[in-house]
């Protein structure tokens, strides 16, 4: 559904993106994750046609982004980073004013109107004028113009960004939602945004794409090794203990507890609980820490070398 081939974007000098490809099936949820300037809103941008690449092509629907505009704007749903209201503008007017603007049949617009609003809770204030409302529901606001026309495709830069929790979860379960009948792109700082929405994640660092892949598939990739908790209740000279397991690659310690980073083994497993319990240390909790997307995240857009795609 959208295809995205060799896309590099020059801001000057800066290089937003570099020759980045990917593609997204129909239905599917994709979460695009990176660091503040990594070059999620500029690839948005070129994929929704509010900018053109410097070199490379996107493609919705098979209709390339620049060539056929309006062919691709008819099927796509934007939610910008900064989202585009009208403050002048009584919420639900706007909606029917962006309904019409995406070219919806007249006699839809009424019911689209209606449903975008109960999906997005705002309901209640659709007579109030936008530039009155929190922060919060102006986002809501920004997510009912994406979806009013229910457009095939959505792309959702940041779409909780100032939502309060219990909006949060709402707005996810409508994402999630989505899924099979949408086909979605939404970027976010927020990790756990993307395990509990998304099927795949991209992760893009400094405008390239650093990984690809499932949750599940990152996790393994990234873990030759396995981490352990250890909470001691004398940890002076424990150290010295932990160093002379083999297989310990690394460790840190805080607030007498240490996280101990193992070769994936289990005689590395045996080694390290029988050191722990013979070093007098007293032990009061030994478990294994999950990886989490987190530590991926960081693993690969803190390093210049790291990368598994
Ligand atoms: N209009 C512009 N002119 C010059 N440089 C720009 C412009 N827009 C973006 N950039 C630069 O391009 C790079 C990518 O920016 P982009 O906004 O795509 O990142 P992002 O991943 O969306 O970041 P954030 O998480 O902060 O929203 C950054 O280095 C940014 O400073
Ligand atoms: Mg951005």
């Amino acid at each position: 559904m959208i295809e995205i081939s060799h896309l590099t974007k020059k801001y000057g000098n800066i290089m937003a993106i570099n020759n980045i490809s990917f593609s997204v099936q129909k239905g599917e949820i994709v979460g695009f994750l990176g660091p503040n300037g990594a070059g999620k809103t500029t690839t948005m941008k070129i994929i929704t046609g509010f900018m053109a690449p410097s070199s490379g092509v996107a493609k919705v629907a098979g209709h390339d982004v620049f060539e056929n505009p309006i062919e691709v704007k008819k099927r796509i749903g934007y939610l910008p980073e900064t989202p585009p209201v009208y403050s002048d503008m009584l919420v639900k007017d706007y909606l029917e004013y962006v309904a019409r603007l995406k070219k919806m049949p007249s006699n839809k617009i009424t019911k689209g109107v209606e449903q975008a609003l109960e999906k997005t809770n705002l309901t209640q204030v659709h007579k109030r004028l936008i530039g009155n409302l929190s922060k919060g529901f102006r986002q809501r606001v920004g997510i009912a113009q994406a979806l009013v026309h229910s457009p095939e495709v959505l792309i959702l830069d940041e779409p909780t960004v100032g939502l309060d929790p219990k909006q949060v979860i709402e707005i996810r379960n409508l994402i999630k939602g989505l899924a099979g009948e949408h086909t979605v792109i939404l970027s976010t700082h927020v990790l756990p945004e993307v395990t509990a929405t998304c099927k795949r994640i991209i992760i893009i660092n400094k405008g390239e794409i650093v990984a690809e892949d499932t949750f599940e598939g990152l996790s393994s990739r990234m873990s030759d090794t396995r981490r352990f908790y250890v909470r001691v209740r004398r940890p002076a000279n424990f150290e010295g203990h932990i160093k002379s397991v083999s297989g310990v690659r690394s460790f840190k310690f805080a607030n007498n507890s240490f996280e101990v980073e193992l070769d994936k083994s289990d005689d590395s497993n045996e080694k390290l609980s029988e050191v722990v319990v013979k070093s007098g240390a007293g032990l009061l909790e030994f478990r294994a820490v999950d990886v989490s997307l987190e530590d991926i995240f960081l693993k690969l857009t803190t390093t210049d070398t790291g990368g598994v795609a």
